[in-house]
């Protein structure tokens, strides 16, 4: 069994490129940003470098244990969750912990069938195919994956008009990986070809302060248990914003502080940053505005909100809403969102008495 050879390629969107450019915070930004090699290095490589997740990790463990007895490939796996929580370190760490081959590739790459046999036929038995944000996968490449990964085979037409054939190209065993940020919008064929599906959720701050440590350990940035704290209490339950604002609070310390991540250093930095004690960043804030204000607490309607804030409801649902609804900010009913009074609490103001949500 050949050493797994790990790509590191993220193929983000266009769309997600500019938000830097847009004004939006750091936390936004920092999520739409392509993978940096700063973050690849701090990717764990194995489980037992996985801090968190402990259902998903344990139900992967046993489909690789299992897997590896009966010399099988894995079955087909599908990863959701909100951005930044490891999907991707996932996928890098079954092909690891297997010894086989992660290919990489996004959903919306995959605009023909023949991108898609192309990746497919040059996989080895076992490997795993990694398609990122796959709920973006057309529909007409979509439907080669069902018969790609039930029976191993692909059957694609070649040529035009009179001459039109169809081929069928056998196809090793192997692993179908997805990841998406919404599940919601997988279809049902495609879904119900995973054989695992499985959610990741953001993390608590005891498991952020160990992620938090043992970045700064890898970077040797010499940080102390309230610095790591700090840390893990504004970074949105979210490793990949907990890497990010490491990386600033390091400067920071190094110019103001000698060096050293401290609480207050940690505080201070952050607050320069914008991002407040709970981790909400001015697109948050900037949402729970525009329902307080305009909208005297909802309920109301995504695309409404994302008109006032100047964002696409996609992303404000995909990147946003997941945590501020998690930590009690708003909450979804059927007639729109509506904010809660943790919600009017966390802009400084006070829900009114005909407001949904009790009185602070
Ligand atoms: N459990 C963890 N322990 C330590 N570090 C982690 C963990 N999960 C994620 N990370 C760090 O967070 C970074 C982001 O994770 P990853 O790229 O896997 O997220 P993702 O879910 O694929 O996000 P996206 O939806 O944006 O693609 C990784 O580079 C890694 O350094
Ligand atoms: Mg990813």
């Amino acid at each position: 069994m050949s050493e797994s050879k790990i790509e590191h390629r993220k193929s983000k969107t266009a769309a997600a490129a500019p938000a830097a450019a847009t004004g939006l915070g750091y936390i936004t930004s920092a999520l739409a940003a392509p993978v940096s090699p700063a973050e690849a290095a701090l990717r764990p490589l194995t489980f037992a470098d996985f801090t968190g997740q402990t259902k998903t990790v344990e139900r992967l463990q046993v489909m690789v244990g299992a897997a590896r007895r009966r010399g099988d490939a894995l079955n087909h796996i599908l990863l959701s969750g909100p951005p930044g929580l490891g999907k991707t370190t996932l996928a890098f760490i079954l092909g690891h912990e297997l010894g086989r081959n992660v290919r990489v590739t996004s959903g919306p790459v995959l605009e023909k069938a023949g991108d898609l046999a192309g990746l497919l036929t040059n996989l080895e038995e076992g490997d795993i195919l990694f398609i990122d944000e796959i709920h973006r996968t057309p529909k007409t490449v979509e439907e080669y994956l069902y018969s790609a990964m039930e029976d191993f085979r692909l059957d694609i037409m070649i040529d035009q008009g009179p001459n039109a054939r169809s081929v069928r190209l056998s196809l090793p065993r192997f692993t179908l990986v997805g990841a998406t940020t919404r599940s919601g919008l997988l279809t049902a064929p495609l879904r119900s070809r995973f054989t695992l599906q499985t959610r990741l959720d953001y993390y608590d701050h005891a498991t952020l302060e160990t992620i938090v440590q043992r970045s700064c350990a890898l970077l040797k940035v010499p940080i102390d248990t309230g610095g790591a704290q700090e840390i893990a209490q504004r970074c949105r339950g979210t490793p990949r914003i907990a890497n990010n604002l490491i990386n600033f609070v390091r400067d920071y310390a190094q110019e103001r502080a000698q060096g050293r991540i401290s609480q207050p250093v940690a505080a201070r930095a952050l607050e320069l940053l914008e991002i407040d004690a709970a981790g909400l960043d001015e697109m948050d804030k900037r949402m729970l505005r525009v329902m307080a204000e305009n909208y005297r607490g909802g309920p109301v309607g995504m695309s409404t909100i994302a008109v006032a804030v100047g964002e696409e409801a996609e992303t404000l649902e995909e990147v946003h809403e997941p945590f501020l609804i998690q930590e009690g900010y708003l909450q979804r009913t059927p007639q729109g969102r509506v904010l809660t009074a943790r919600g009017y609490h966390a802009i400084g103001l006070k829900a009114a008495a005909s407001d949904q949500g009790t009185l602070l």
